[in-house]
């Protein structure tokens, strides 16, 4: 007996009005068809199909050899879709489980819990549904004066007794994998949008004897299906509800969880603390111990333990431990903070590897630079690394100190304990415990205000 999963994603998904396709679009930073994967993936099955279509290459390359897939040329509906998959999964005997990549808040408890009532009641086919506050949209669970499941009816073929019920088919199935493919070859496309639905299959099956059966579950936020940008919106919400309840329950802090935006894979250590109005997104690591203020966005990045972030941007870089940076700094991609390094206000930095105990204080840009420990970068120093065409290195060795104001135009190589003198345009190599000094010498003209026209006047009247 095998457990197989379909995920339907072929549609274009029209109501959206985007370029992206639907399935594809993200909610809490994953695409919708990728939160059905991971969590199909945490059930326990032998294999999984999704059918694709619309933005197929798109799809396959986000999913990868993670599921196999069965294309769907033309989008003829669900029914149809699934039809896609029996040169796949056919021959199979046992339980196939079917989602639609527009549902992202789905559980795998839940996906768990449709098998287990299955396997009871001893179904054909058992639909997971729920009971929805505005069940405009969905297909409609039709029960006879028992109670007992009839047939599914979608919202544009109900009678106005049938879009009265308010229970909905949430689109998630568990089907006796055989029958499922028998009952589809059936399914035929006479209704209001000349498509073959997969739901007809209960119908067909209860007609040939078989017990369909419904699985109610108790939170309709779960089951949302995702249409367009409101439903989109709601399903963000809704996941970032329960993206920040988990990391509150393993002991992370936020201030104000309603203002807090995690993405669904990032990682955080307890005690650390999140204030209002923080994006923190893609595959982003945070460690313990941190503390990250309003305002702040840290993508694709690694922060370790002790780390205090204070109003920046930080992308694709890492912050060792018991570093700190701001407010208002900029780590671009490839930022390799160490230890306890100091990034103060108005910093940008970029390709660099910055040793422990360093400090880069205030309004400078660091690029394309090798930095050693426990120097000091005086404020408003830049390091030119691009002339138009190509961008240039510089090193600089451990407790060197960099006056204000230094231009480094690279490639230039600074020695241990080197200096160079404020305001100097270095453009040559300084080596271990030198100074450069590269400014004109100042000139002071003791007689400048004798000569301006209120000193000439001035003169005159004494
Ligand atoms: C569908 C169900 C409805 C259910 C609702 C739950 C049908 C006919 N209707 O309606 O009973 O209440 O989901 O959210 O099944 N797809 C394909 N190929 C197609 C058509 C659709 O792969 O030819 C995919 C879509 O990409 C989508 C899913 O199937 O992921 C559902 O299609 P959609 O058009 O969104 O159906 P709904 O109108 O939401
Ligand atoms: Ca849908």
């Amino acid at each position: 007996m095998t457990r197989n999963a379909i995920i339907l994603a072929a549609g274009m998904g029209s109501r959206m009005k985007s370029k992206l396709y639907k399935v594809l679009q993200p909610v809490a930073g994953k695409a919708m068809v990728d939160h059905v994967l991971t969590e199909i993936e945490a059930t326990n099955v032998d294999h999984v199909v999704t059918v694709i279509g619309h933005g197929a290459d798109a799809v396959k390359q986000l999913l990868g050899t993670r599921t196999e897939y069965a294309l769907q040329a033309e989008q003829l509906g669900t029914g149809h879709a699934v039809l896609q998959a029996q040169a796949l999964l056919g021959t199979y005997a046992g339980t196939t489980l079917i989602a639609s990549g527009d549902s992202p808040l789905f559980t795998a408890a839940t996906f768990n819990q449709l098998y287990t009532e299955h396997e009871k009641a001893g179904n054909a086919v058992t639909v997971l549904s729920s009971k929805a506050p505005d069940p405009f949209g969905y297909g409609r669970i039709i029960r006879d004066v028992n109670g007992n499941v009839e047939k599914i009816v979608e919202q544009k073929d109900a009678t106005p007794a049938e879009q009265a019920v308010d229970e909905i088919s949430t689109g998630v199935f568990v089907f006796d994998n055989q029958l499922l493919f028998a009952a589809l070859a059936q399914v035929k496309n006479d209704n209001a949008q000349g498509e073959y639905y997969l739901p007809d299959t209960l119908e067909i099956l209860k007609a040939a004897g078989h017990t369909v059966g419904a699985y109610q579950m108790a939170d309709f936020t779960e089951s949302m299906g995702v249409n367009d940008r409101v439903a989109l919106g709601a399903a963000n919400l809704a996941m970032r509800e329960r993206i920040n309840e988990k990391h509150m329950r393993n002991g992370v802090t936020l201030i104000d969880p309603t203002s807090t935006y995690i993405d669904a894979n990032v990682v955080i250590g307890n005690d650390t603390t999140i204030e209002p109005n923080v994006y923190l997104k893609g595959n982003t690591v945070i460690g313990s111990d941190v503390y990250i203020t309003s305002g702040s966005t840290v993508i694709d990045s690694t922060i370790e333990n002790n780390v205090t972030i204070t109003s920046s941007q930080i992308e694709e870089s890492i912050m060792r431990e018991g570093s700190n940076c701001g407010p208002f700094a900029h780590l671009r991609p490839k930022s390799d903070i160490g230890q306890a390094v100091h990034i103060g206000n108005f910093v940008e930095t970029k390709k660099v590897t910055i040793g422990k105990g360093t400090k880069v204080g205030h309004l400078t840009y660091v690029g394309d630079a090798t930095l050693g420990e426990d120097i000091n970068i005086g404020a408003g120093t830049i390091f030119v690394n691009y002339d138009g065409v190509n961008k240039f290195h510089t090193t600089v060795g451990d407790h060197a100190f960099i006056g204000s104001n230094t231009k480094i135009i690279a490639p230039v190589a600074i020695g241990d304990y080197a200096l160079t003198a404020a305001g100097s345009t270095i453009t040559d190599d300084i080596p271990a415990k030198a100074m450069g000094i590269a400014r004109s010498r100042q000139t002071t003209k003791t007689d400048f205000w004798d000569r301006t026209p209120q000193g000439k006047k001035d003169k005159g009247q004494q």
